[in-house]
């Protein structure tokens, strides 16, 4: 039997051509780079399947022109990169990874939120630069984490992993999600309570929804306006949830305390204001760039691939 053809748009860990290699003959992207979309239609016209990035925008015409592709593998939880309703129309599968790497986003979180409260990464640059001189009573003096109140936003899979990491810390926890979580209540004493709620009281904002129609600019003027000036803002999620232009006047205008961001409106654009601004940690979307995280992604796409190829239902099916 002749083997399937199937393009992978980038270097990923080794698992998955391994896996696939068994039974298809695999081409991967090599460039160090994503392709522009007449390279990605070219490379994958007479391929039976693709294993794409979250930086790939798969698109009606891409699908169009690639006829013989089955299934779309994305190498992440998010599909926001990929058009559903395309898919839909087209009878092709799109699947994603979701769970194998809720633990090492919802870490990030944390990570940025420690280091966007604490101040870490000016205070480090302080220190290389040779200016510290000695112990200093108000030296980076930045909000406490222990004992305050959490607002998760999006209360899945990584916003509830990040909820229960706050049990070392002490803290009290309000979530706005789309529906209740009542095992996730029972357990970490969250409450559910409206947006505005949430904004006004909490001390740490994370983002943890998908990126929609109906969460894009979920965060925007009014809304910075709403939070504490001692608020720090986290966001592992999608660029696109925050205006990022309204998020760089508050943080230049000191309207919150500090932002921590893994993602941004326009990847890998990163707004110019954010680039200036000491109170915002800028990190390059590594939210699950945990070695045995990016290793289990990549076994996982390879498996939603080979399941669809044998004409199997795959396990991380969306469309
Ligand atoms: P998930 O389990 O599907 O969780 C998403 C949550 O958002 C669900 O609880 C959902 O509620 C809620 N939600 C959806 N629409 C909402 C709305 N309009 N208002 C309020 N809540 C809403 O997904 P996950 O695995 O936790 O991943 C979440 C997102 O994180 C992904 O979509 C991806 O964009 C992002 N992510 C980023 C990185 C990174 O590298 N930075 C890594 C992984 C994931 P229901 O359950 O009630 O539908
Ligand atoms: C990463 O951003 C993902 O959605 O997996
Ligand atoms: C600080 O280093 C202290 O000992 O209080």
């Amino acid at each position: 039997m002749p083997k399937w053809k199937v393009y992978i748009t980038g270097e990923i860990p080794q698992e998955a051509a391994k896996l696939l290699g068994q039974k298809c003959i695999v081409e991967i992207n090599q460039e160090g780079r994503t392709l522009d979309k007449d390279e990605l239609i070219e490379k994958i016209k007479d391929k039976d399947a693709v294993l794409c990035l979250l930086s790939d925008r798969i698109d009606a015409e891409v699908m169009e022109k690639a006829k013989n592709v089955k299934v779309f593998a994305n190498y992440a939880v998010g599909f926001d990169n990929i058009d559903l309703e395309a898919a839909r129309k087209r009878g092709v599968i799109v699947t994603n990874t979701p769970g194998v790497l809720t633990d090492a986003t919802a870490d990030l979180a944390w990570a940025l939120l420690f280091a966007a409260a604490r101040r870490l990464v000016p205070a480090d640059h302080y220190t290389r630069a040779g200016k510290f001189k000695g112990w200093g009573p108000l030296l980076f003096l930045g909000p406490e984490i222990t004992g305050k109140t959490l607002g998760i936003i999006g209360c899945g899979r990584i916003g509830q992993a990040f909820g229960r990491k706050s049990r070392g810390f002490a803290m009290k926890i309000l979530y706005y999600s789309r529906n209740r979580q009542a095992a996730f209540e029972r357990e970490t004493g969250a409450r559910l309570v409206d947006k505005e709620t949430l904004l006004k009281e909490a001390d740490f904002v994370s983002l943890h929804v998908p990126l929609l129609p109906e969460t894009r600019h979920m965060l925007a003027e009014k809304e910075f306006k709403m939070m504490k000036k001692s608020a720090v803002l986290i966001n592992t999620a999608r660029g696109p949830v925050v205006d990022e232009e309204a998020l760089v006047k508050a943080l230049q205008t000191e309207e919150i305390f500090a932002a921590g961001l893994d993602v941004y409106e326009n990847e890998p654009q990163v707004h110019p204001g954010l680039l200036e601004l000491d109170n915002a940690v800028i990190l390059p979307h590594i939210g699950s760039a945990g070695y045995e995280t990016r290793a289990k992604m990549a076994t996982m796409s390879a498996e939603n691939i080979l399941a669809v190829l044998k004409g199997e239902t795959p396990p991380n099916q969306v469309v």
